[in-house]
């Protein structure tokens, strides 16, 4: 499994790529609206070069030859960019024209398999499932994940499930094992991963027993 970083701080993205764990970037407006002081294509070049891999740009035009316009424009701004379109009616006859383009599309605000199926036929690469936004309206997001990579691996169609809108590491687990090819977490459910107070605690140990030999003289070499 793949994992991508869902947000659009340039510090948060640098560091993950420094610890070796980062294969991507997910943004949207809400992502892209925290940040300050930096235009939009600006800061999605600065995270494709920090990245070095794919990054979903949404666009938010609703109508065709507007919304087509946006993404060729967005998707000529880096090679690594992918273009990230809401699934409708427009977001999918878009998504038909720009993938045949050759141009790779995210499509998002994926709330069922049907839409994730929808999706995948229309030529998305990547297909998101909105997991915890699911979850929020008293329904199974993982749920919607299994099915897609079922069905996708079954029909053997090309896209792959991207499990998104994750709230805490186990949701990042449970993605792994329904099948799904990558989950993009936000920076704080990254940092939840990697911490255990376990860990900790034996870090400090080992730390508090190196100080202990560190201060006694030395060993005298035994006979051999
Ligand atoms: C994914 O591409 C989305 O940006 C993101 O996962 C949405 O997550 P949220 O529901 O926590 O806003």
């Amino acid at each position: 499994m793949r994992l991508f970083l869902d947000t659009a701080n340039i510090d948060e993205i640098r560091h993950a790529a420094r610890m070796g764990i980062l294969a991507g970037v997910t943004t949207n407006p809400t992502l892209m609206a925290k940040e300050s002081g930096i235009s939009y294509r600006e800061r999605v070049v600065e995270i494709c070069e920090a990245a070095k891999g794919p990054v979903s740009a949404e666009c938010v035009s609703r109508e065709l030859d507007a919304l087509l316009a946006e993404a060729r424009d967005v998707a000529r701004w880096h090679t690594n960019v992918v273009v990230k379109i809401p699934i409708d009616e427009v977001g999918l006859e878009a998504t038909s024209i720009l993938s045949a383009e050759g141009i790779p599309i995210n499509m998002t605000l994926i709330f069922s398999a049907n839409q994730a199926l929808l999706a995948a036929t229309a030529g998305a690469a990547y297909v998101s499932p909105f997991v915890g936004r699911i979850d929020d309206a008293g329904q199974d997001g993982m749920e919607v994940v299994r099915e897609s990579v079922e069905i996708f691996d079954r029909y053997h169609l090309p896209a792959q499930v991207l499990a998104a809108s994750l709230r805490h590491p186990r949701h990042v687990i449970a993605a792994a094992r329904a099948g799904a090819p990558i989950a993009t977490i936000p920076y704080a459910v990254l940092t939840l991963m990697l911490k255990h107070p376990l860990t900790d605690a034996g870090i400090e140990r080992f730390a508090a027993d190196a100080r202990r030999y560190e201060n006694e003289p030395a060993r005298e070499q035994a006979p051999s």
